[in-house]
């Protein structure tokens, strides 16, 4: 059983991880902001994660101390940062590395395996550029990883009609990627 810290825990991906690894026997650990704990879903969220038998510890992506108190206490650190949050894995890069006891680290990928993604349109052109930086730092500092590529959801993309942050589906309009002659598969 490998100590597992996941640092996004209460995210779309993270929380599943996060049940996953408690699921699998794994000491789990989340580092979570403070603030998050006193948001009334997020914190109901906290509040099942540590009925759950997670070890719940307060601290920031942000706080260099906090990341190295959190890492210190496992061997395996899952991001499940946000795309937006990308390029700011290199803090945990430099805490991992800090550290030194960390056996693999899993930075925020969790969609398509970006050194094969060709003909790729933006949005999602710059966010894919950010997980290549990534990869090639953690493999600079040579850090065990482990890259997870698991494609699209399309649960996650379908309600919205790929609208990035819509909260429903558009029924004005719908912005077109590229030059909206980029095919795509669905495998149920
Ligand atoms: N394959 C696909 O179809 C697909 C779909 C969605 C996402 N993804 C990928 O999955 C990954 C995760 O995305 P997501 O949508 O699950 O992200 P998300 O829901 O936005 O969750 C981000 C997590 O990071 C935490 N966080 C934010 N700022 C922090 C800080 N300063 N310190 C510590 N934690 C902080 C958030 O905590 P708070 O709760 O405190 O805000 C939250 O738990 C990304 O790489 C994304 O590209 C893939």
């Amino acid at each position: 059983m490998a100590a597992t810290l996941i640092i996004g825990g209460t995210g779309y991906i993270g929380k599943k991880i996060l049940e996953a690894s408690v699921k699998a026997g794994h000491p789990t650990f989340a580092l979570v902001r403070e603030s998050t704990a006193s948001d009334p879903v997020k914190g109901k969220l906290i509040e099942i994660f540590k009925n759950l038998g997670v070890n719940v510890l307060y601290g920031d992506l942000q706080d260099h101390e906090s990341l190295i108190k959190a890492i210190k206490q496992v061997d395996v650190v899952i991001s499940t940062v946000s795309r937006g949050q990308i390029p700011e894995q290199a803090k945990i890069i430099a805490a991992v590395k800090e550290a030194g006891n960390v056996k693999r680290f899993l930075p925020s990928e969790f969609g398509n395996d970006v050194d094969r993604s060709q003909n790729v349109v933006e949005p999602a052109k710059s966010a894919y550029a950010d997980k290549i930086k990534i990869r090639r730092a953690i493999e600079a500092e040579g850090i065990q990883y482990t890259y997870v590529s698991c494609n699209c959801f399309a649960g996650y993309f379908l309600p919205t009609l790929a609208q990035i942050g819509a909260p429903a589906p558009p029924r004005e309009k719908v912005t077109i990627f590229g030059d909206g002659n980029a095919g795509g598969i669905i495998k149920f």
